[in-house]
């Protein structure tokens, strides 16, 4: 190998790993490093009408709780990840419905501010499945989000979901499934999925 084409190898390697390494990992570091509380302005409301911070928006409440550890105790996160990325790092918000409510002006990237009051923050690491941060707004019935965990298949015959069927118990009364409470808080989980309340102003 002449050494200018060994050259032109170890500077294209160089670019190809430096590159990913500084949009996917250092300006994000940096940037959420630096990032400043934001009040909200005046006269600005949140949904539900509250703006104290942190509110009772932010609050995941009873079975809702329970459903946030059985979801972390169930690996959704080895397929599911909660984070709608910065647009310079991926094309997130060009998918439907990921980054919320695009008919009410609501889609939006993923803040800090999402995350508030979450004991451990479910980024997940790989997307085998969609990013679930805004699924409440995409799926709304329990019913729907029952069936997409006992028989994902039955939603789309392609599906590469497991069905989490040691959550349901067989009918007593012959055909069909019983969700078990931990099932029924995974679902009331997954309905709270809703990132997408305004973010404040700081005017
Ligand atoms: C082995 C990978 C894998 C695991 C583990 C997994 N899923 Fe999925 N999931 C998928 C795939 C692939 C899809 C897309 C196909 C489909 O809709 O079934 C999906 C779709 C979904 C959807 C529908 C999302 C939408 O926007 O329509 C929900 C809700 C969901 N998964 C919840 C869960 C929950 C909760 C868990 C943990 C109990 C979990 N998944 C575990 C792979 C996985």
């Amino acid at each position: 190998m002449k050494s200018d084409t060994f050259l032109k190898l170890i500077g294209g390697l160089a670019l190809a790993f430096l590159l990913p390494w500084v949009f996917l990992i250092l300006i994000p570091f940096v940037s959420a490093s630096n990032a400043e509380p934001i009040p909200y302005g005046e006269g600005e409301e949140v949904e539900g009408g509250v703006t104290a911070y942190p509110d009772s928006v932010f609050y995941r409440h009873g079975s809702s709780d329970y459903g946030r550890q059985i979801y972390a105790a169930e690996g959704c996160v080895y397929c599911h990840t909660q984070v709608i990325r910065p647009t310079y790092a991926g094309p997130d918000m060009w998918r439907p419905g990921w980054g919320g409510r695009e008919a009410d002006g609501l889609a939006r990237e993923t803040q800090p501010m999402d995350y508030t009051l979450e004991e451990v923050a479910p980024l997940g690491y790989q997307r085998i499945g969609q990013d679930l941060s805004n699924v409440g707004h995409r799926i709304t019935t329990r019913e729907l989000m029952h069936q997409h965990l006992s028989d994902p298949k039955s939603l789309d015959p392609d599906s590469g979901m497991p069905a989490y069927l040691h959550l349901y118990k067989k009918s007593p009364y012959g055909e069909g499934l019983v969700p078990t409470p931990k099932a029924e808080a995974l679902v009331d989980y997954l309905l709270s999925l809703k990132k997408d309340q305004p973010v404040p102003s700081g005017k």
